[in-house]
């Protein structure tokens, strides 16, 4: 996290968040915050997205500093925005800090640099999920030459981005890798090709928090995988 994050969290007085945070990080907390659990898995957003915005609103109008900690950065496929417009609509000041959003560290942690002279000049981050559990992706800007595709929160649709990539035009050797909850100690690797990316997924057991990498850097982790055994 960054320093101003750091700074922010020291002073919170009542802390809403996400089920992504770690114990480490709550540590930081004053003792005295009143933390509030808000526990969004990726499914339940619609759901339970009012009753965040409401929580937040109220407690900036009981006059308390909230400080709304989630994981990554919050505006990237974190909602940040819905809330900050909420918090707007009521006229109640805030501040948005950055964070290093998954598709960085899970690749960095993985040895997979997103973008690679040799491999790719593109990077796509893309969301696995759409409100029909269907993925509504668009295909052919997907499937482009010399572009690292990350997708989140994509595990149980794998098998078919990688059969729609193929269909696409991508070629089915086209190297892959799943990285289950980056940068941390259990960090768990799977690399293969589009044609085999799902197979070892299965066979590994790998669960969520996951993320999906596709394009030609994968294989530069062969040679620079730096953190941890490999899967
Ligand atoms: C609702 S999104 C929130 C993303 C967050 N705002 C960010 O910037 O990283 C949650 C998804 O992020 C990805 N994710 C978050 N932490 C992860 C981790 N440590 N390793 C792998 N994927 C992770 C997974 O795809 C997970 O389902």
């Amino acid at each position: 996290m960054t320093l101003r994050a750091a700074k922010l969290i020291a002073r919170a007085e009542v802390v809403l968040y996400d089920n992504l945070i770690s114990p480490g990080v709550l540590a930081l907390l004053p003792p005295a915050a009143e933390r509030i659990y808000v526990g969004k898995r990726c499914a339940e957003h619609t759901l339970r997205q009012d009753a965040i915005n409401a929580l937040l609103v109220e407690h900036a109008l009981r006059g308390k500093r909230v400080l709304r900690l989630k994981g990554g950065d919050p505006f990237i496929f974190g909602r940040g925005g819905e809330e900050i417009a909420t918090l707007s609509a009521h006229g109640i000041p805030f501040e948005v800090v950055p964070g290093i959003t998954a598709a960085l560290g899970a690749a960095a942690y993985a040895g997979i640099p997103l973008t690679h002279r040799d491999y790719a000049q593109s990077c796509v981050f893309v969301t696995g999920q759409s409100q029909d559990a269907s993925m509504d992706l668009d295909w052919t800007a997907l499937a482009r030459p010399r572009q690292t595709i990350v997708v989140y929160m994509g595990l149980p649709g794998l098998p078919q981005l990688c059969a729609k990539l193929v269909e696409h035009g991508m070629p089915a050797r086209t190297r892959a890798a799943v990285v289950q909850q980056g940068t941390l100690s259990s960090q768990r690797v799977v690399t293969g090709t589009l044609a085999s990316l799902p197979r070892l997924v299965t066979k590994a057991k790998l669960h969520a928090p996951t993320l999906i990498i596709v394009g030609n850097v994968v294989r530069l982790r062969d040679k620079l995988n730096w953190f941890g055994p490999a899967a």
